[in-house]
């Protein structure tokens, strides 16, 4: 088994990466679940896909299961469904020492980890993440989130998990466009800070999307080292550290936007998107070679990724695409800080772009 701690003091935590290991959970979960029961909560496509895999081995472990199954999608993770959620949390009795078992993807581990957030004013919870994504960011560093009407991830908390137990047997029911939507994000660590991993992923990306499991296990262990490492130094993105996470994230969500936040363009893929648009525009700053903004984009094309605003599926202009990034809750003081690229791996946070040069830039875009 690997482990990655996620050192924070009082809050640290580990990773535990293991193929199989969903089918042996209660070794690492067993002590979380003091009560001699497990509230899990999921979506409904997990719930048939991995939840009986869970299920048979706490019921082995003579441990009561409390599954609440939520619909799956990125809808869920609204007021609506967090109040479902808390009542049915309260109901069963939930105590502050308790742990609730986030089994799913990113929404699933958002939503729950929220609302262990805010029951009882916080009580404990893990993390089982059973996408690409999930396991290589949302289940690692704390950030919790619903969506409220005015945006994406508005609401919510920092609220650490105990801890994370990443099986990557799970990745075999995730359907394919799912697991090149992860496959964005881990790229991304390379590119944020570490050019030999980017070459890596460029070596190794193919086998990993063709279901290598040696090849996921290494890009799963890589991937939350870096982002366990980044969290560490900068827990609630306060220095501009963990800022340098959501590269590609803000002109990827202006494509998110303008797609209505929809299965036409999945997190990931507008992260890939967002992420050759950013080395683009640091190309034509000057900031970082054409060159280097070229290998990024082939590589997500060749990954079957977007990697620009045609192959996005997004037709909008440079206006329209930068009023929604206005929106964006990472505005400053009326500027938006941007990550661009001085080349591979050397990604920085840019806090004087011009949101009207940008608009020029993405007019011309494709
Ligand atoms: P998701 O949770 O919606 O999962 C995608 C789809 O895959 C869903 O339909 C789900 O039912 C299905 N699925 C999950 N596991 C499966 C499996 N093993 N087999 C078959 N199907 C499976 O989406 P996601 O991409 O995992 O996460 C996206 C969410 O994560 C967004 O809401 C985003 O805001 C959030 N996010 C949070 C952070 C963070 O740091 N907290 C970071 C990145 C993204
Ligand atoms: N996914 C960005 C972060 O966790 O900070």
């Amino acid at each position: 088994m690997t482990i990655v701690p996620v050192e924070l003091g009082a809050r640290s935590y580990d990773i535990r990466i293991e193929d199989g290991l969903l089918d042996r959970a209660m070794e690492v979960l067993g002590p979380f679940m003091g009560r001699g029961r497990m509230i899990v909560v999921t979506d409904e496509t997990v719930a048939k896909l991995q939840f009986p895999r869970l299920k048979t081995v706490a019921d082995e472990a003579g441990i009561a299961v409390f599954p609440i199954v939520l619909p799956a999608g990125e809808a869920t993770k609204n007021w609506s469904q967090l109040e479902m959620l808390t009542d049915q949390l309260l109901q069963l009795g939930v105590e502050r020492g308790d742990h609730i078992v986030a089994l799913g993807g990113g929404v699933i581990g958002d939503l729950a980890g929220f609302a262990a957030a805010i029951v009882k004013r916080g009580c404990g919870f893990v993390q089982i993440p059973t996408t690409l994504l999930a396991q290589v960011d949302s289940s690692v560093g704390g950030k919790t989130a619903i969506n409220s009407r005015a945006g994406k991830n508005l609401v919510g908390a920092f609220h650490q998990p105990g801890f994370v137990l990443i099986d990557p047997s799970v990745l075999d029911t995730l359907p394919p466009r799912e697991l090149r939507a992860g496959y964005a994000e881990i790229v991304k660590y390379g590119l944020i800070d570490d050019r030999y991993f980017f070459q890596w992923c460029e070596a190794h990306g193919a086998e990993l999307l063709g279901g290598d499991r040696a090849a996921q296990i290494e890009a799963i262990r890589h991937s939350v080292a870096a982002k366990a490492r980044i969290v560490g130094e900068d827990e609630t993105e306060r220095s501009g550290r963990r800022a340098l996470l959501n590269l590609g994230h803000t002109f990827g969500h202006a494509l998110e936007a303008e797609t209505g936040f929809s299965d036409a363009l999945l997190h990931g893929e507008a992260v890939a998107a967002g992420i050759s648009l950013a080395f683009r525009y640091s190309a034509r700053r000057g900031l970082c070679a054409e060159a280097d903004a070229e290998r990024v984009a082939a590589h997500f094309a060749d990954t079957g990724l977007p990697h620009g605003l045609s192959s996005a599926g997004v037709q909008a202009d440079g206006a329209r695409l930068v009023e929604h990034m206005s929106h964006d809750k990472k505005m400053e003081g009326g500027t938006l800080p941007f990550l661009l690229a001085r080349g591979i791996g050397e990604t920085f946070l840019a806090r004087d772009v011009d949101l009207d040069d940008v608009a020029v830039f993405l007019d011309a875009a494709d």
